[in-house]
């Protein structure tokens, strides 16, 4: 079964053909919302609302932990995230889809791991490649046989917010080697990796980051939602595409 978290502007899947929602409990405290089980297609799906179905859990307060305890116990086998990011690299302007390789993680204070201490011995999961490559190919794949035009590899700032970020923090992020900016790539992909959840992403770039082409003197959030609306329409059609991969 694959599992589906959906960001801001896609707080509902259009083409999932809904049987039934579920509650779920983890030892972590209540996931975003309740768990939506259909069919995409041929395909069976879970779907989540990383901010919740009413887009009201702020990034840095939406409980990664339980979000994907709760997408493995109901047997998720893989996890595609999709989520909102401004564009820091040229080539990655408003409207753009891309499926990063890599992250930087600048955020802080956040439950970023399941080892709490003390239960047994630490164990150092292997972070080197962030995401699973098989399910960034198919993402990839799919999008090139249904003509939808993704790029392939972008490294994914994940900072804290809720605010967005002064143009001197683009610039450093820039120069750390970042393409993307978000707000929820961390922890949630870390904690796959301790579940050994085979997850990836495929981002819809809705802004410039600050400071960045139009977004020099700030962003422009009337034209977000727009941008964001149009993206999703594609994200939906190539996330039906993975009914035949
Ligand atoms: N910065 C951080 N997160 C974002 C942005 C941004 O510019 N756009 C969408 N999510």
């Amino acid at each position: 079964m694959l599992g589906i978290i959906g960001g801001s502007g896609l707080t509902q899947l259009a083409n999932l053909d809904i049987s039934h929602r579920e509650v779920v409990r983890t030892p972590y405290g209540e996931p975003s919302g309740p768990l939506s089980f259909g069919r995409i297609g041929c395909l069976d799906v879970v779907f989540l609302a990383r901010h919740g179905y009413g887009h009201t859990i702020p990034p840095h307060l939406v409980n990664y932990r339980a979000n994907m305890h709760a997408l493995e116990s109901v047997g998720v086998s893989r996890v595609v995230s999709v989520a909102s990011v401004g564009g820091i690299r040229a080539d990655l302007g408003p409207g753009k889809l891309v499926v990063p390789h890599q992250i930087i993680d600048y955020t802080w204070g956040r439950e970023m791991t399941f080892q709490s201490g003390g239960d047994g011995p630490v164990v150092h999961v292997d972070f080197t490649e962030p995401y699973a490559e098989e399910v960034r190919r198919t993402l990839l794949d799919i999008a090139q046989r249904i003509g939808e035009p993704v790029s392939d590899g972008a490294v994914y700032a994940t900072t804290q917010g809720p605010r967005l970020e002064t143009a001197a923090e683009i610039n450093r992020m820039q120069g750390d080697g970042a393409d993307i900016v978000g707000m929820t790539g961390m922890p949630e992909a870390g904690l796959a990796r301790e579940l050994d959840l085979p997850y990836a992403a495929l981002c819809v770039v809705a802004n410039w980051a600050a400071g960045r082409a139009d977004s020099r003197h700030g962003i422009k959030f009337e034209e977000l939602e727009a941008v964001l609306q149009e993206a999703m329409a594609r994200v939906r059609r190539i996330i039906e595409g993975l009914c035949e991969s």
